[in-house]
């Protein structure tokens, strides 16, 4: 915006110049200039400003080697005005494990169902190649004592089936809590990715443990779940009826809600900070103001965020929002994950901040968290931040999905972007490089 506003001047400067030089030939290209701007209807940039360099925010899914973990750069620094918004996920992941490691604490009677010393769990795992469900194996798995370190750290790959506890990926844990000393074993962990390609699948997830459940019943003690999508479906479809605490991550409403009927607990990756996270910064860019503005210092109508809900990490240029744990003790306070955070919940005002339209959009429209949690935040956020998005969800399958809607960025002033894999940033980079 910065470099928008420079432009304009110049052509300004341009044209009063060729006014009194009598220069037609830069007089016409700077007053068709002008007239493109005027009669663009949502926005005086639209036709002015090459889709490269137009603010891009990536969410939610980080530019990355889906295999490796490490950091597409390239997508990150696309131009000046490119950020990630995500959330802390060793944070969160670290948070998940001592939430189960707590709750074990607090129930050591009762946890060991067949009372064989051994407390076992299950696990479901969202996507293999996604640096956030990693981080949350290797925080489960760290947590209770069943992490191995691999050649890239904690492995973080499934084992499929480990009743015996012979799986390589993982190690019998130990655990002392309330005077015993149990055995922790990963009885079994699986990817849950459905034959189509769509991971984080809740449907996968449930047929799952109906699988291990039959064969391995009352030895499960406990169910994790790298989110609450596929929680839940695992809690109502074996977890709630036996009484076996089931574990997610997102703090989605109805998972939230389930707390008071055995759901073990999950955690608030502070959508609410994100999703304004997200908007802000492609309304911050568009104003051409401090890009930290109604972030780290307060904005015109007094939004401001507090240290202690998100940070930002200039070398990855990536704003993260900080997780919390919701268990049995605090859940009532999280029971409507659709609310807007209140410090950032104030109307910027139209004059200030005219209407922009931004291209949004969302990997898998199936997506638990991302459809019952995050959307409609955006949704809200968009009004107070006088944003018109469009947003386009995804089948979770295949990019083109997606990029095939992409196909007049012209029409768009900014846009954010949530990839259905990591490794894909260039598929879109390169429609706005054209
Ligand atoms: C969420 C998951 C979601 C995934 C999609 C994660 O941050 O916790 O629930 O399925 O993002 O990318
Ligand atoms: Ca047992």
């Amino acid at each position: 915006m910065k470099k928008t506003l420079a432009l304009t001047l110049a052509a300004a400067m341009a044209l009063s110049l060729a006014a009194c030089s009598g220069d037609t030939a830069s007089e016409s290209s700077s007053a068709a200039g002008t007239s493109e701007a005027a009669s663009a209807s949502t926005s005086a940039e639209t036709g002015t400003v090459a889709n490269k360099d137009k603010p891009l925010v990536w969410y939610n899914r980080q530019p990355s080697n889906s295999t490796t973990g490490e950091l597409d750069m390239e997508a990150l620094t696309f131009n000046d005005n490119t950020y990630y918004v995500g959330f802390d996920a060793n944070q969160g992941a670290e948070l998940q494990g001592k939430m189960v490691v707590d709750y074990i604490a607090a129930h050591a009677d009762t946890i060991d169902r067949n009372g064989d010393g051994i407390i076992g769990y299950v696990l479901a795992i969202g996507d293999i190649g996604h640096n956030d469900s990693i981080a949350r194996t290797r925080g489960v798995r760290s947590a209770l004592g069943t992490a191995v370190e691999g050649e890239n750290g904690i492995v973080s790959d499934p084992v499929g089936t480990n009743l015996e506890g012979k799986a390589t990926q993982v190690q019998d844990g130990t655990l002392e809590v309330g005077g015993k000393t149990f055995t922790v074993r990963e009885l079994a962990s699986q990817e849950m990715k459905n034959s189509a390609g769509a991971t984080w699948d809740a449907s996968t997830a449930s047929t799952a443990l109906t699988t291990w459940s039959s064969s391995m019943g009352d030895n499960i003690d406990i169910v994790i779940s790298n989110n609450d999508g596929m929680g839940m479906a695992m809690f109502n479809i074996w977890s709630k009826a036996n009484g076996v605490p089931t574990f997610g991550y997102d703090a989605n409403a109805d998972a939230v809600a389930a707390i008071a009927e055995g759901y073990g607990g999950t955690i608030s990756q502070h959508a609410d900070v994100q999703a304004y996270l997200t908007l802000r910064l492609v309304r911050n860019a568009l104003d051409g103001v401090d890009i930290n503005t109604g972030i780290a210092t307060a904005d015109d109508a007094g939004n401001v965020l507090s240290d202690d809900v998100y940070y930002y990490d200039e070398a990855s240029r990536s704003y993260y929002a900080l997780n919390v744990a919701v268990t049995a003790d605090n859940y009532k306070d999280f029971m409507d994950s659709t609310v807007p955070y209140a410090p950032v919940s104030n109307q910027l005002d139209t004059t200030a901040h005219p209407e922009k339209t931004v291209w949004l959009d969302i990997y898998n429209a199936a997506d638990n968290f991302l459809s019952a949690t995050y959307q409609p935040l955006l949704e809200k956020y968009d009004d107070l931040l006088n944003l018109k998005v469009d947003y386009i969800g995804g089948d979770g399958q295949t990019e083109g999905n997606i990029t095939n809607r992409l196909g007049n960025p012209d029409a768009y002033d900014a846009f954010a972007i949530n990839m259905v894999k990591t490794d894909n940033a260039s598929s879109y980079t390169s429609l706005l490089s054209q």
